[in-house]
């Protein structure tokens, strides 16, 4: 995904004059810096150059923008459809192409909500390990999560349960299930200044512990087998010998 930078610069339309060169986010926004846009959306960049006919240079992060020929001089455009998660922090900038010191720039600031609303039916088997997991990667971020079991927040001593946050996930686990103590219903809930209350719900239930393997009676068969063939051998060749003497 990031590699290939699923970004998808397209030609827009332009035209004006400005001092040196500066970006302008189409239609006429104006930009201080910062242009905010949401994911999937669609910015559409104009650089302008005072000097007319002037060659320009679009860069993203750094790295050169390839343009068409005719979206090189005067003005030129550039547009980021749709707009991805990579896309937030992103840096356009332009600038002259004879005078890389004469430049514009602005960063995008991708919001998006934590994805946090299915609900998920968990099966778990006593004694067996307990994972839940919730995404809180979001743009502004979002604080650590709060797990709730039955409606009050989960007790991490009683449960045995530990929580780890990595900032894109919260994960509340527990090493061996105990069915009255593990099952029930957890939420985990996310407040976000911008997207509001998100919650994910998990109905847990304990299975009984299912008899694992029979490795036992295998291997008493695999014996028995392997000693009644040796036992038919024995007796034939005692049988053979005798005939022999
Ligand atoms: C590039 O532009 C800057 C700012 O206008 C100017 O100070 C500098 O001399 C220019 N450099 C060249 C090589 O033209
Ligand atoms: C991006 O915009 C959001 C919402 O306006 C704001 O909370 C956040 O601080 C901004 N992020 C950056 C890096 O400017
Ligand atoms: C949670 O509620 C369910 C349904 O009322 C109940 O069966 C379960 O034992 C409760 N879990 C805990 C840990 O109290």
């Amino acid at each position: 995904m990031k590699s290939c930078c699923l970004l998808v610069l397209l030609i827009c339309g332009a035209q004006a004059q400005i001092q040196g060169v500066a970006i302008e986010a189409a239609p006429g926004a104006d930009v201080h810096g910062t242009i905010h846009t949401q994911l999937d959306k669609t910015v559409s960049l104009l650089c302008r150059a005072l000097e007319e006919g002037a060659e320009l240079v679009w860069r993203r992060n750094g790295a050169m923008v390839s343009l068409k020929a005719e979206n090189q001089r005067g003005n030129s455009s550039v547009c980021v459809t749709p707009v991805l998660h990579q896309d937030n922090g992103a840096t356009f900038s332009c600038h002259l192409g004879k005078n890389a010191t004469v430049q514009d720039a602005v960063t995008l600031n991708v919001t998006f909500p934590p994805v946090l609303s299915e609900s998920e039916d968990v099966s778990v088997e006593e004694k067996s390990p307990l994972v839940l997991s919730c995404e809180t990667f979001a743009n502004p971020p979002v604080s650590p999560p709060l797990w709730t079991l039955n409606d009050s927040t989960v007790d991490l001593l009683a449960g045995s349960f530990s929580v780890t946050n990595d900032g894109s996930t919260s994960r509340l686990s527990c090493g061996a299930v105990d069915r009255g103590l593990h099952e029930g219903r957890y939420q985990c809930t996310v407040d976000s200044p911008l997207h509001g209350t998100r919650t994910r719900v998990f109905r847990v239930t304990v299975t009984d512990k299912t008899t694992k393997f029979p490795l036992m009676p295998i291997i008493a068969g695999v014996v028995v087998v392997f000693l009644t063939g040796v036992f038919a051998i024995f007796s034939r060749w005692s049988k053979i010998t005798k005939c022999c003497k």
